[in-house]
């Protein structure tokens, strides 16, 4: 079972602060024993070719945070699957909230990405998430999951099956966000594996993610694993993230393996 901790930086970071961090990590990475622990790290489209180079060979999937449906053609500003695979990235992030808030992104083109993704052969970090009057309103579970749905609609059980989801309640994400307590968190996670538990390579938490509270968030049913912004963009804040979950692996209790637990089998992620 793989505990999946990464980071998105968002749109932040040099070339140069980029290839700092990544050569950095690289470094830091070499003398620990992350077993169990799969990070990934999804730099801006500008360093994302510099950061696959220099963690070339380190157990770190690089990603990118978005890419368009069509491979190529007349769609300017954007890149394409093939571009960021090209690229080096082996994930591609697909609806953040920001996205569907600031760009556009719908469920229809988030739906079209997610296949675009798999057609390629990378693995999609599908986004889901309820806005704060939807949380209100004590619809959560029914909105995530529909979210969710739409976007993986039509596809087969080996598609289904390299989807990561990272569930990201928008209001607990960004400094404006307000942390979740772990007790809101159960009934959304518990309708997500009811649904997609062992049928997809797993299911993260993200929003406001950090050192203090990842413990509780690690030891709720259902989670997979660990999507972080701010609390990662500084090497040392990610490091520390990983080795807690790798602690956490490490301790022993093993309970939140959907994959073992309830279907008695390990599930295949992305080939690592
Ligand atoms: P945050 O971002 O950790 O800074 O809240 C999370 C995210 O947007 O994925």
């Amino acid at each position: 079972m793989t505990l999946w901790v990464g980071t998105s930086w968002k749109m932040n970071k040099t070339l140069a602060e980029a290839r700092d961090y990544a050569a950095g990590l690289q470094r830091a990475l070499s003398g620990r024993d992350l077993a169990g622990v799969q990070p990934f790290l999804l730099p801006p489209a500008t360093a994302l070719a510099s950061v696959a180079e220099v963690l070339d060979g380190a157990p770190v999937l690089v990603g990118a945070q978005n890419a368009h449906w069509e491979d190529a053609g007349a769609w300017t500003g954007e890149v394409s699957v093939p571009q960021v695979a090209d690229a080096g990235a082996r994930l591609v992030e697909i609806g953040h909230s920001e996205r569907r808030e600031h760009f556009g992104e719908t469920d229809e083109t988030v739906r079209r990405k997610v296949a675009a993704v798999l057609r390629h052969g990378l693995t999609p970090l599908l986004c889901i998430g309820e806005p704060a009057g939807v949380r209100g309103a004590g619809a959560s579970t029914g909105f995530i999951l529909e979210q969710a749905r739409r976007a993986l609609d039509g596809l087969d059980d080996a598609g289904l099956s390299r989807v990561l989801i990272a569930y990201e309640p928008i209001w607990a994400i960004g400094a404006g966000g307000r942390p979740a307590d772990p007790d809101e968190l159960r009934g959304p996670f518990a309708a997500l594996a009811e649904e997609y538990g062992g049928r997809v390579a797993g299911l993260l938490y993200g929003g406001s993610v950090d050192a203090a509270n990842a413990p509780g968030l690690l030891d709720l049913p259902h989670v997979d694993g660990l999507f972080i912004g701010r609390s990662a963009w500084e090497l040392e804040g990610y490091l520390q993230l990983l080795d807690l979950a790798a602690g956490f692996r490490a301790d022993g209790t093993g309970r939140h393996n959907p994959f073992v637990t309830e279907h008695g089998s390990n599930k295949e992620g992305v080939d690592q």
